[in-house]
């Protein structure tokens, strides 16, 4: 083949390639076109093949314009992918143009329900006093419940706390009789906790116990089927009731701050201390007492029942209502607020 017949064919490749190649609309039109000319079946290299059929002394010629048409190419398709591909990021920009005098869509971080909080409170302020935190189980048995507080079947402080009983099969019910240590309930209070701590831990001892108790009562703006106790006990060789009266003054100058509190001490009635007392509070003249917690002086029984020895030790113990407590902390006039899910109230705190 003549010399000057194989350069035009280069030319013309050479020619038809740089256009299309700066004509390429977009990156797979690029590729199609490089495989077109530069690819293995490609024309470029069907050029090549047609090189031995040139004369020798213009082979090294033809082979350097072929070598340099080749990198040209490459050159430009490399040159026109990037402008492609810059393109497509700046389409990008373009589309999801992202306006900054818009308001950010700030992200919503949960917090702890009022409950919560103040449940972390009172166990801090108890903490500083020298009482440990500890936990019981929600579903008990009667036998702590009742029995061991010196609460018998008979009792009518049984119907002061009506109680969520839990219905139970036995896999047999001639071999399994049930008495009050396997029957279940939903505890009613947290003083349960008292009998199962001291069975287990010598005195001297300070613990408070809060937790979920549950009561079948009607509801209404301070009270709840469900509700939080915080129970306390604190037994030592000689514990009074001025001791009680000092760690709830002490509690109450810690939990309302600034607020200036009143306490007032009642005689109440609860089988598991002697002598009994209720607690009510106010935060000011005008408004009602509340009354926050039960307490008193551990009653012997309640020793016998811990196999502690009621001569040695005394002790007292308290059950305050946390939701009471956290509704004199915030102003909170109904207590159903706490459980019905409505983020206007809940957002508040
Ligand atoms: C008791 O439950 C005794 N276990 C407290 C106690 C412990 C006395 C240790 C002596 C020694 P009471 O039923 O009064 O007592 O409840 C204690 C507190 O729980 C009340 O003062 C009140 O603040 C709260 N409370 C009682 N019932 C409800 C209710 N239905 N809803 C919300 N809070 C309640």
């Amino acid at each position: 083949m003549a010399v000057d017949n194989f350069e035009e064919k280069i030319n013309i490749l050479e020619k038809e390639a740089k256009k299309a190649i700066s004509q390429a609309p977009d990156l797979a039109q690029l590729e199609k076109i490089r495989i077109k000319y530069l690819g293995r079946k490609g024309e470029f290299n069907n050029l090549i093949k047609e090189l031995p059929k040139i004369s020798e002394e213009s082979k090294a010629h033809i082979g350097r314009r072929l070598n340099s048409v080749r990198n040209d190419l490459e050159a430009l398709i490399d040159e026109r992918l990037h402008k492609l591909k810059d393109k497509i990021i700046e389409e990008k920009f373009r589309n999801e143009e992202i306006d900054v005098s818009m308001p950010g869509r700030g992200l919503s971080l949960g917090h702890l329900h009022p409950l919560t909080k103040v449940e972390r409170r009172i166990e801090d302020i108890f903490q500083s006093m020298g009482f440990s935190v500890v936990f019981g189980p929600e579903i008990e048995s009667e036998y702590y419940n009742f029995d061991a507080l010196n609460i018998s079947k008979d009792h009518p402080a049984r119907d002061m706390q009506d109680t969520f009983w839990l219905r139970q099969k036995t896999a047999n019910p001639k071999s399994q009789i049930l008495n009050s240590k396997n029957r279940l309930l939903l505890r009613t209070h947290t003083s349960p906790m008292q009998v199962r701590y001291m069975e287990k831990n010598n005195p001297p001892l300070r613990i408070i116990v809060p937790g979920r108790v549950y009561r079948h009562e009607a509801t209404d703006a301070s009270h709840e089927i469900q509700f939080h106790q915080i129970e306390g006990l604190m037994v030592d060789k000689s514990i009074s009731l001025a001791n009680l009266k000092a760690v709830f003054e002490e509690f109450f100058k810690k939990f309302f701050e600034k607020k200036k509190v009143e306490v007032r001490l009642r005689p109440g009635y609860f089988p598991f201390v002697e002598p009994g007392i209720e607690v009510d509070i106010r935060l000011s003249q005008t408004s009602k007492w509340l009354e926050v917690a039960g307490a008193g002086m551990v009653h012997p029984k309640v020793f016998e029942a811990a196999d502690y020895i009621p001569g040695q030790w005394q002790g007292f113990a308290f059950g305050v209502g946390l939701e009471r407590l956290t509704m004199l902390c915030y102003g909170i006039n109904d207590i159903r607020f706490f459980y019905s899910s409505d983020f206007r109230f809940l957002k508040q705190f």
